[in-house]
């Protein structure tokens, strides 16, 4: 039977609502589709401080939350957002079959702005309400492009909150293989491009930069690519990263080039070296690479390249759901309205691990 959810995503910086409507059969969805997706960033205001200000970011999230769905209910009934108007809007929560809100894990003053207006818009019309978690948004990003797909998929999700190595059996059931130690790899890239003095969110700036690099001139560490544990670490990187900028006082425009070309090559083959561990040992259908970082040029390729070595299809997230986005949250939700979980007041939680289905040391 077809359904639409209206999902709200407020974990971070983005304040984002979409429409996903798909077919729900028993255990299952077919025909995913994103009928509405809008995001309103709030990389401007985070550039002012070179990084997210957690109270500046939920004071921001209050500002745009309202405006945000209404015009989400408006594209889906109009196509754009031609002729929108404020508050225009809220008689298209009929056809709405479901509500669903990213409840953890995240900064938690910017979850409870989503949460608290999922709560209410749920209660207030009667409908049934799926909090879901972030990293299974992030997991299934892939999904609305790839109905083909077949299961198991080892997904590798890399983006400025995460970076971590998932075995998705199908979507509600995930073994945890890998996560960070530390920094997450997009974060990493962030305070990267800090030292570089380049502009937040690093990870596109660095990358631009490191185009015209060469990666074997300033030669970084691979991070754990000797070690057994499928774990990531990019601490270690970012102080050798930052000991060699200390070493070059007078930076040209090459150097920095340079530097950002053998920063973003030691991330990415630390994160393909943990893949290809992690496909040998586990035998996956396919591969999926999801997460902001996926959005970097040298890891599309390299994933591409393993994809093909192991005769397996790698899949990236839909056009638009690469970083925080609310449809990747809907996706999530038509899975576990298909599973029938029940509705329930979304709490907000900072730490929210993703229920896994066995443990790492049963499966290597
Ligand atoms: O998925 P996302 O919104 O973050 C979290 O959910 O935490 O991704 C944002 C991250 C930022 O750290 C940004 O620097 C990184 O993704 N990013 C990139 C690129 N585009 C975005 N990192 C490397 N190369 C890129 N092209
Ligand atoms: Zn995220």
């Amino acid at each position: 039977m077809q359904k639409h959810i209206l999902s709200i995503e407020t974990s971070c910086d983005e304040t984002a609502a979409a429409i996903v409507g798909g077919d729900i059969l028993s255990g299952g969805v077919r025909d995913i589709q994103i009928a509405s997706n809008i995001i309103s960033s709030q990389i401007p205001l985070h550039q002012l401080t070179g990084g997210v200000v957690p109270e500046v970011a939920a004071r921001a999230q209050l500002q745009a939350m309202l405006p945000v769905v209404d015009q989400t209910l408006y594209v889906w009934q109009h196509g754009s957002l031609d002729g929108w108007q404020q508050n225009s809007s809220q008689e298209h929560l009929d056809k709405i079959d479901a509500i669903a809100v990213t409840e953890g894990p995240g900064l938690i003053g910017s979850l409870l702005v989503g949460t608290e207006f999922a709560n209410a818009i749920a209660f207030a019309n009667d409908l049934p309400l799926l909090p879901i978690n972030h990293y299974e948004g992030h997991l299934l990003s892939f999904l609305p492009d790839a109905p083909e797909a077949s299961w198991p998929i080892l997904a590798l999700t890399a983006s400025g909150g995460h970076s971590s190595l998932y075995l998705i059996e199908r979507p509600g059931q995930y073994q945890l293989l890998g996560r960070t130690r530390d920094d997450a790899a997009g974060e990493a890239f962030d305070k990267a491009a800090q030292f570089l003095g380049l502009a937040y969110p690093g990870g596109p700036s660095l990358s631009k930069l490191a185009e015209h690099g060469n990666p074997s001139r300033f030669p970084l560490p691979t991070p754990m690519q000797h070690q057994a544990s499928l774990d990531f670490s990019f601490s270690g990187l970012k102080t050798a990263l930052r000991r060699q900028v200390a070493a070059l006082p007078d930076l040209s425009e090459q150097d920095r080039a340079d530097l950002a070309a053998s920063f973003q090559q030691a991330v990415t083959g630390s994160l393909i070296s943990q893949l290809r561990r992690a496909a040998e040992a586990t035998s996956p259908s396919g591969l999926a690479i999801v997460g902001g970082v996926a959005n970097n040029q040298l890891l599309k390729a390299e994933a591409s390249a393993l994809g093909q070595k192991l005769g397996l299809p790698v899949y990236f997230p839909s056009s638009g759901l690469y970083t925080d986005n609310a449809a990747m949250i809907g996706v999530a939700a038509l899975f576990q309205l298909a599973s029938g979980s029940a509705s329930r007041f979304a709490v907000p939680t900072a730490r929210l691990p993703l229920p896994e289905s066995t443990s790492i040391e049963e499966r290597i």
